[in-house]
């Protein structure tokens, strides 16, 4: 799905699928420079961090091994709950292994938080936090994230694997919902 399919209710593209790639591009060299001698597990929440994931450890100039965590927290708003229930967890163990959360958007913050703290619980090497969007000015909670491809206004937006009630995920750039689709 393209930009022009949505018609008038995309108020703006924010990144084009160059841009994307680009800057993922980017951001798995720098992983890649900081964990090659370390045998990283990239671990991705469902189902946002889908395309991101795709496209990040094929930018990996070397193999790793990934994972998948699915969690609730939104519902169908445009608001973090705060509240968050494990859907699906991961099928490795972590104990003494280096993790790498790969994210689409950080807004709140305290879904991540959760996450973090959680995997963090089960006895790793180390918890970092590779994110292809964040909010700074949405944080509700102190989070160190150590790679973060853009920084983007508090506006809701879709596509690349980010949804408004599971909708427009397949949209193939990166923009802001126009507000009279959830207002
Ligand atoms: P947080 O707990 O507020 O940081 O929210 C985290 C989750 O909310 C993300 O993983 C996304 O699934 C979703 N989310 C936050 N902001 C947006 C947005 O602008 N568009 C789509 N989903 C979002």
């Amino acid at each position: 799905m393209d930009a022009e399919h949505m018609g008038d209710k995309l108020l703006n593209v924010l990144f084009t699928e160059e841009q994307i790639q680009h800057r993922l591009a980017e951001l798995a060299q720098e992983v890649w420079e900081d964990y090659k001698d370390k045998d990283v597990l990239l671990v991705g929440v469902l189902k946002g961090a889908v395309l991101v994931m795709a496209d990040f450890m094929r930018a990996l100039p070397g193999s790793a091994p990934i994972d998948f965590l699915a969690v609730s927290s939104y519902g169908s708003g445009t608001k973090s709950s705060g509240v968050v229930r494990i859907l699906k967890d991961l099928d490795t163990d972590i104990t003494g292994r280096h993790v790498l959360i790969v994210e689409d958007i950080i807004d709140s913050g305290l879904t991540l938080s959760w996450i973090k703290t959680n995997l963090e619980s089960r006895g790793p090497a180390s918890v970092e936090i590779c994110t292809l969007l964040r909010k700074p000015e949405a944080a509700k909670v102190e989070i160190d994230v150590k790679y973060v491809g853009y920084d983007i206004p508090p506006a809701f937006v879709v596509g690349y694997g980010l949804d408004y009630d599971e909708h427009y995920r397949n949209l193939r750039v990166i923009g802001t919902l126009a507000p009279h689709v959830y207002s």
